[in-house]
């Protein structure tokens, strides 16, 4: 091909961030590709919003028709919400077009359908920047770590949660005020609802318990507890007992059956995790060969999550130009639960 042509489903941070890397660093994507990545078209909400990306006001508009354009080869959701997302997934993969997607809601809930649709037509469905923001954990569990029986994945998924967490623990700041940096920093979800109250950490640890047990764990199989009823008075009580309070998602597997909870947790102030701090994210993983591994880096935020999308991309947009595919199904989410998860 003598272009890549991408339709980009969603221009807020994400997108943003996105379209940013596509243009600042697209002389080594091409390099990389063996072709030019290019936006084709943008579907927003509203077209006439003012936007601070240089790009061509004639590419941005609300026709969802973009999914059926015949000349674009990827389509890259980062609109997020259930629908119309999750429907305008499905017709890009039904019309025989690559999806890429950072949208952890749509995967964790439709994960199957949209992998039994990717399997029909022949086309893949990548999803990095659904967990993590710019760390690496999707692939590496479905592929690095392939080989081993993944006995616990665990950590801090969620970068609202922690910046707050931070923030009331560092400047003793009050959960409604830091709550309203994090959303203006881009890092929390359109409703921050699903970030405070654990869901959106919930889901992630739910994708990510599927992928590294091999069977699918949906969102009612997690026990969730938010930050809620987190108060300064807590964090200031961890802080005099040598502790600090962060949001922990856990997914163990033994003899038993499989565990998947999200809850707030008092961590000594000497663990590694205590030094997971502001945006940041950490998640183990322990496998039978390999041992312990840790996945470190920025879990939201517009050019790290753009970062996993653009891998996504570039992934996806070699295979295209070499006419290969590479992928590794994701049977993960084809079966029912064969554990019984307890709370
Ligand atoms: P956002 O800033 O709210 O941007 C959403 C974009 O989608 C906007 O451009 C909006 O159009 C467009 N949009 C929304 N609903 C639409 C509809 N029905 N039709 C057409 N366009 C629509 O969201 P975001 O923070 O970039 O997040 C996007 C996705 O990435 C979500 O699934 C989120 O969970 C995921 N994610 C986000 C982060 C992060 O740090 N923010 C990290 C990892 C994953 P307008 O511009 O016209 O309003
Ligand atoms: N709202 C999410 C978070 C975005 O704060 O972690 C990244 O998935």
């Amino acid at each position: 091909k003598e272009v890549i042509n991408i339709g980009l489903l969603g221009f807020g941070t994400v997108g943003t961030g996105i379209v940013k890397i596509l243009t600042e660093n697209a002389g080594s994507i091409a390099q990389k590709v063996g072709a030019p990545v290019v936006i084709k078209k943008i579907l927003v909400r509203n077209p006439k919003k003012a936007r601070g990306s240089k790009i061509d006001a004639d590419i941005v508009t609300d026709a969802a028709e973009v999914i059926h354009d015949p000349d674009i080869d990827i389509i890259v959701e980062v609109m997020g919400g259930e629908q119309p997302a999750k429907d305008y997934m499905l017709q890009a993969l039904n019309a025989g077009k690559h999806v890429v997607t950072a949208n952890k809601d749509v995967v964790a809930k439709y994960g199957r359908e949209l992998f039994a649709a990717a399997e029909k037509n022949h086309v893949d469905f990548l999803f990095e920047g659904s967990v993590g923001g710019g760390i690496p954990i999707i692939t590496p569990l479905k592929q690095c770590l392939a080989a081993n029986q993944i006995t616990e994945v665990m950590g801090i998924v969620n970068g609202t949660t922690n910046y707050m967490l931070t923030k009331m623990t560092r400047e003793h700041l009050d959960f409604d005020s830091v709550l309203k940096e994090a959303q203006a920093q881009g890092y929390a979800e359109a409703d921050p609802t699903a970030d405070v109250g654990g869901w959106d950490a919930a889901r992630k640890i739910a994708i990510l318990a599927s992928i590294a047990f091999g069977t699918r764990v949906s969102l009612e199989d997690v026990y969730v507890e938010g930050i809620t009823n987190v108060s300064l008075e807590d964090v200031d009580y961890a802080k005099e007992l040598g502790y600090v309070i962060k949001l922990l998602a856990i997914a163990k597997r033994d003899d038993q059956g499989i565990s998947v909870r999200v809850h707030p947790a008092f961590i000594p102030a000497t663990h590694p995790l205590a030094a997971v701090n502001d945006v940041y994210n950490a998640i183990y993983v322990k496998g039978d060969a390999v041992g312990e591994t840790m996945f470190y880096g920025r879990g939201a935020g517009s050019l790290p999550t753009a970062s996993a999308v653009v891998g996504d991309i570039i992934d996806e947009a070699r295979d295209l130009q070499n006419q290969v595919s590479s992928r590794i199904l994701c049977t993960c989410f084809e079966q029912t639960p064969i554990y019984s998860v307890e709370h």
